[in-house]
């Protein structure tokens, strides 16, 4: 079998691990150790993703060097991602020799293919602080709704997208001046000339199919040149030949798996070409959020195709964590850092919640607290670990701390667990690792199934040898759990190990049999959680007065409406706004002359039959400019998972007023 390099997206150094990261840490980590079990060659690789302006900025704010700034939070990702059992076989960072090295090389081999191209960009530029700004950096009025205190991209309050030139008054995010615009002359990959290259590599099966296809949508529009170069001042690599100008933070961190990858084989003797150049000694396994599959789907293959690397086997895209149903909230106290949660909870919990709910495919995945005690109560104590501890206490209590041998019935229900590992194994494969909890549970219902009916607690009071011989079947039969359990409760299963005392359970060592020989003592494996400490938990990470939290809307009353129309008018007709991806010019049926409004509900939504449907519209909100369409209104729509939906009054009103 080849060899394999498995890889997390590498954390932003300037930010604490939180519970959400921890979905793709605990999911890749669950998958290595499943291939290592196997005795599958395998290497985990990540790094700190270190460069950029939010690390430049947030060290300027500290008064310390980036570089001292980013070595405390390697530090501290390290210690958190340790104390989560998720083990790097190497943790690097993109700041590192070998990366500016490998970017170097992957860079002048696309400009030596002529995939560079150099073009002037005009930019916001802080005078006070002396630098461009990125779109993030400046701030203002959003040119939709008037909104203030919008980022220069796109509008919190109403979703538009826009230029950050076309912000009312805008101004530095960091300083508070207002911005001059400057040309620069920028650095760009020729993306499209990948095209082909890029589809055919889309459609060879690399990626899940949802993601395909979502892909596919975004050839159609044409793939466009990609900026890599920012300008100085920048906390980031300076690119060859260019002075004053650094690699953009997105061109070095996917090469920072590889870098990552060179440490290690530097360190271990190791041959770098087998996992980077030749794709026949090795398969390179990327995990990613669904936010970043343009970088790694796109950018990443056209970068490794240009210079001459291999391209990953595979990217394995999951969606996002949400904590009772809701994006994660620092006012709620859902917002947990990986400390918090240790400081108050056992990992084991989270890596085996996790599990029961992971699945292949791009699903948001949702921690509900009281769901988790719940689970965690039942499946993993109340059923997994009680059996080693109900039979563990009987051995030692009343057979020396021996083991006895197994009787026939002993050995069918060994077998019979044995027999569905290929399964579990399979599912692994397939990260499929809520069908492995499932199947897990199944078997250990099999086990409980079997003490149940010989009762071994009261058998052993009359029979002490037949009480030994059935607590033999269980425990042998339990350490089957135990070992298919290990890739998701590493410590569990180490501990198990010393329990049985053997070195460690592996899956070669699934057919061995314990008999006639001593166990220790029962350890405790995992305790119940205790409701209280979530509360302590979410009390700790509930952030009252942070300003950079989301503000809630005061509580209004009626007053606040008597001056909005609220009418219902038809869609006669809506067509996508050029240069945007969202605004849409909608008109509307209003009496005589049609009513002309933009709204930023996705070019997508003419797709779903919005034409003919009846708007409501807050109809006496003053005409405003905005991407040079005049909008007279505008229409109401919540929120529908990832994209706005329009509210729409099911029997036509057209001009009445609702209030
Ligand atoms: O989105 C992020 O958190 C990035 N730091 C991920 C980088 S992954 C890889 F490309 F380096
Ligand atoms: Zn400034």
């Amino acid at each position: 079998m080849k060899k394999l390099l498995v890889t997390s997206a590498l954390p932003y150094a300037n930010g604490p691990i939180h519970i959400g990261h921890l979905v793709e840490y605990i999911q890749t980590d669950i998958w290595v150790r499943y291939w290592k079990l196997r005795g599958r060659d395998t290497i985990y690789i990540c790094a700190d993703d270190t460069h950029g302006t939010p690390i430049m900025l947030r060290a300027q704010d500290e008064q310390v060097e980036p570089e001292a700034l980013i070595e405390r939070m390697g530090e501290e990702h390290r210690r958190d991602f340790a104390d989560f059992q998720v083990h790097f076989d190497n943790y690097y960072t993109t700041h590192s020799p070998e990366n500016e090295q490998l970017s170097g090389e992957i860079y002048l081999a696309l400009k030596e293919g002529g995939h560079i191209s150099e073009r002037s960009i005009e930019q916001a530029h802080c005078p006070q602080c002396r630098m461009f700004l990125p779109d993030r950096y400046v701030r203002g009025t959003c040119p939709k709704c008037g909104a203030e205190e919008q980022y220069g991209d796109a509008c919190e309050v109403c979703s538009s997208t826009y230029n950050p030139r076309d912000l009312i008054d805008p101004y530095c995010a960091t300083c508070g001046t207002q911005p001059d615009w400057k040309e620069s002359v920028h650095l760009f990959f020729e993306l499209d000339h990948f095209t082909d290259a890029l589809r055919a590599w889309i459609g060879a099966g690399h990626v899940q199919d949802d993601i395909r296809k979502k892909l596919m949508e975004w050839f159609q529009d044409g793939l466009r040149a990609w900026d890599i170069s920012r300008d100085a001042p920048y906390f980031g690599f300076e690119i060859p030949g260019q002075p004053d100008k650094y690699f953009y933070v997105w061109l070095d961190a996917p090469v920072g798996y590889m870098a990552a990858t060179m440490d290690h084989c530097r360190r271990h003797g190791l041959d770098f070409d087998a996992y980077w150049r030749r794709d026949d000694e090795s398969d390179v396994y990327h995990f990613i959020g669904k936010d970043i599959v343009y970088f790694h789907a796109l950018f990443w293959p056209a970068m490794l195709m240009g210079s001459g690397f291999r391209t990953p086997t595979q990217l394995c895209v999951h969606g996002f964590l949400t904590v009772n149903h809701e994006k994660m909230s620092k006012s709620r106290g859902t917002f947990i850092t990986a400390r918090t949660y240790l400081d108050h909870l056992d990992p084991q919990y989270l890596r085996y919640y996790y599990a029961s709910k992971l699945n292949p495919r791009v699903e948001d995945l949702d921690l509900s607290l009281e769901d988790f005690v719940q689970r965690v109560n039942a499946d993993l104590v109340n059923k997994i670990a009680n059996i080693p501890s109900r039979v563990l206490a009987i051995l030692h209590r009343n057979c020396d701390g021996r083991l006895a041998h197994m009787d026939d019935e002993g050995r069918a229900l060994f077998d019979q667990l044995r027999g569905k590992c290929d399964a579990v194994g399979a599912l692994y494969e397939q990260r499929d690792y809520a069908q492995v909890a499932r199947l897990i549970g199944e078997l250990t219902g099999e086990i409980n199934t079997y003490l149940q009916a010989h009762k071994p607690w009261q058998l052993v009071k009359e029979d002490t040898a037949r009480a030994a011989v059935v607590c033999t079947a269980g425990l042998n039969a339990f350490r089957i759990i135990a070992t298919l359990i290990a890739p998701i409760l590493p410590e569990f299963a180490d501990r198990v190990a010393s329990m049985l005392e053997i070195d460690a359970l592996t899956w070669a060592g699934l057919d061995d049999v314990l008999e006639n020989r001593p166990v220790r003592p029962y350890e405790r494996l995992v305790d119940r959680v205790d409701p209280k400490k979530i509360t302590a938990m979410t009390e700790a990470s509930r952030v009252t007065t942070d300003e950079q939290e989301e503000v809630e809307p005061p509580v209004m009353t009626l007053d606040g409406l008597v001056d909005c129309a609220f009418q219902t008018m038809r869609l006669l007709d809506a067509s996508p706004i050029a240069d945007t991806d969202k605004l849409l010019a909608l008109t509307l049926e209003d009496g005589d002359a049609p009513r002309r409004i933009v709204a930023g509900l996705g070019h997508d939504a003419l797709d779903r039959g919005i034409v003919g449907q009846n708007f409501l519209v807050l109809a006496n909100l003053a005409p405003k400019k905005i991407r040079g369409n005049e909008s007279h209104g505008m229409s109401l729509a919540g929120d529908a998972g990832d994209r706005p939906q329009p509210v729409f009054v099911p029997d036509r009103q057209s001009g009445e007023v609702v209030e």
